[in-house]
């Protein structure tokens, strides 16, 4: 029995975490590219990417959106840790998952869109004013970030960035070193003044590594 009762607080989170798994595994079956993985990132890689992403966030209230937020695992840290101070956009393709998500989580923006459309997506709101995105946050595979590419989306990131903004990308360790993973450490080292990657969180399935470029250049 859970700390507060079989049919409490715990155990009803419990039973929503396992629907919004089922949930999103049945729309990587449905559209396994698109969607990059069969299970939802874990709470230990949603804390590691949330850490890279607001640590030395000194901005009261800052502007974060999200790329590729599926069933919301670094969503709903994100959302936890800025206590609805901050505009907060979660952009996903998938519109089942959006629709999940946005019933889900009334202090969060989401919008059911492709991540290409972030120019428009932020001038239609009248962002980012002045200032620029603070921080974004990937959680796309290759097949929409396509680094290394004349398409890649990683420029389009950059240019919507604040001069002191921060881009957090997670990846999975098994394949960082394969050509598109190499290509996307290349270009964010090119775009970007400082790039670190954190530890391999072990803690995941499978295990996965948070890439942090702060600073757009130019
Ligand atoms: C690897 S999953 C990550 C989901 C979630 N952030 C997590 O870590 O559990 C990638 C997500 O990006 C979405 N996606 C794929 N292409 C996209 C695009 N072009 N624009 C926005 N979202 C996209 C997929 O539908 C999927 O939900």
């Amino acid at each position: 029995m859970s700390p507060d009762g079989a049919g409490g607080v715990g155990a009803r989170r419990d039973r929503r975490d396992w629907s919004d798994s089922a949930h999103f595994a049945a729309q990587f079956v449905r559209s396994p590219v698109a969607t990059a993985s069969v299970w939802p990132s874990s709470t230990a890689l949603a804390r590691a990417v949330a850490d890279a992403a607001l640590s030395g966030c000194s901005r009261p209230d800052p502007l974060v959106v999200e790329l590729g937020a599926g069933s919301g695992a670094f969503t709903t840290e994100l959302a936890r840790r800025l206590d609805r101070r901050a505009r907060h956009l979660a952009v996903e393709l998938n519109p089942a998952l959006a629709h999940r998500l946005a019933e889900r989580l009334d202090d969060v923006e989401v919008v059911p869109a492709a991540a290409a459309e972030l120019p428009t997506l932020l001038a239609l709101r009248g962002l980012p004013g002045a200032r620029g995105v603070d921080v974004v946050v990937s959680g796309l595979g290759w097949s929409a970030t396509r680094p290394g590419r004349d398409d890649s989306l990683l420029p389009v990131i950059a240019a919507a960035l604040a001069p002191d903004g921060v881009l957090v990308q997670f990846g999975y360790t098994f394949t960082r070193w394969a050509a598109p993973a190499r290509a996307l450490e290349v270009e964010l080292g090119e775009l970007f003044d400082e790039v670190t990657t954190s530890p391999t969180v072990w803690r995941n399935l499978p295990p996965a590594i948070v890439h942090r470029a702060a600073r757009p250049r130019g």
